[in-house]
């Protein structure tokens, strides 16, 4: 599929985890490596879309000829994210997210004492349901990573947030995890058709969500 099916469209792509400060050295995040937001994006500047990455930390290069912009945290991801609703014909969130920050950022370091610790977290905003909120004409495509009750989730989470589409992957599964090459994915639309496919690399997943994606909305 290396041909120039998105010649004129417009992708955005969030990838990577968020972090989320608690003092000047201390951080909450998660294990995302950012391989997949990257690949989708790549695979999609491959076949002629223009691509905008939102990525938070990550140790990859930035896609060549890729718009590349680096955040930090949910917040940051969040704003950059808002000021291109409206703009882009696809919205890919392959980022994951940090769903809490901590309450208050402590300028000094924390010192230890022995008593236990208590860390007081706030919820982050929701990047993929307020962007679906008012999505106008840009096709929304989300991502379920679970650990259980795999299918149902992603289901849920398709009518909540408003997807056109959503790629599920049970974490615990061996190949389908954060770090690797490979992902195990199952592509399920809005009206609910699930497709599930074998142990790909995330670069051939990429190219099975952007088919997906053409068939579904680019005419
Ligand atoms: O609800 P859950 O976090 O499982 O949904 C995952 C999907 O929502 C992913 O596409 C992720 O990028 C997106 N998300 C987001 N902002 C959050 C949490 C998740 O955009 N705060």
């Amino acid at each position: 599929t290396e041909k120039n099916d998105y010649d004129g469209i417009t992708v955005l792509v969030t990838a990577g985890p968020t972090v989320e400060p608690i003092d000047p050295v201390r951080y909450i995040t998660n294990r995302s490596s950012g391989k997949m937001g990257f690949e989708i994006a790549k695979a999609a500047k491959s076949r002629g879309a223009k691509v905008i990455l939102i990525s938070g930390p990550t140790s990859i290069e930035d896609p060549v000829d890729v718009e590349t912009i680096h955040v930090n945290t949910a917040l940051e991801m969040y704003n950059v994210v808002m000021k291109f609703k409206g703009k882009v014909d696809v919205f890919i969130g392959a980022a994951a997210v940090a769903d809490y920050r901590p309450a208050i950022y402590e300028v000094n370091k924390i010192k230890k004492s022995d008593d236990a610790l208590v860390l007081k977290l706030v919820r982050n905003p929701d990047i993929l349901y307020e962007f679906g909120k008012e999505k106008g004409n840009t096709f929304l495509v989300g991502f379920a990573a679970e650990t259980e009750n795999l299918i149902e989730s992603a289901k849920a989470k398709i009518i909540r947030k408003n997807l056109d589409l959503i790629v599920a992957n049970d974490v615990l599964k061996e190949g389908a995890g954060f770090s690797g090459d490979t992902n195990i994915v199952n592509i399920i639309d809005k009206n609910m058709n699930v497709k599930e496919y074998p142990l790909m690399s995330k670069t051939d997943v990429a190219h099975v969500i952007l088919d997906e994606i053409k068939n579904l909305f680019i005419r």
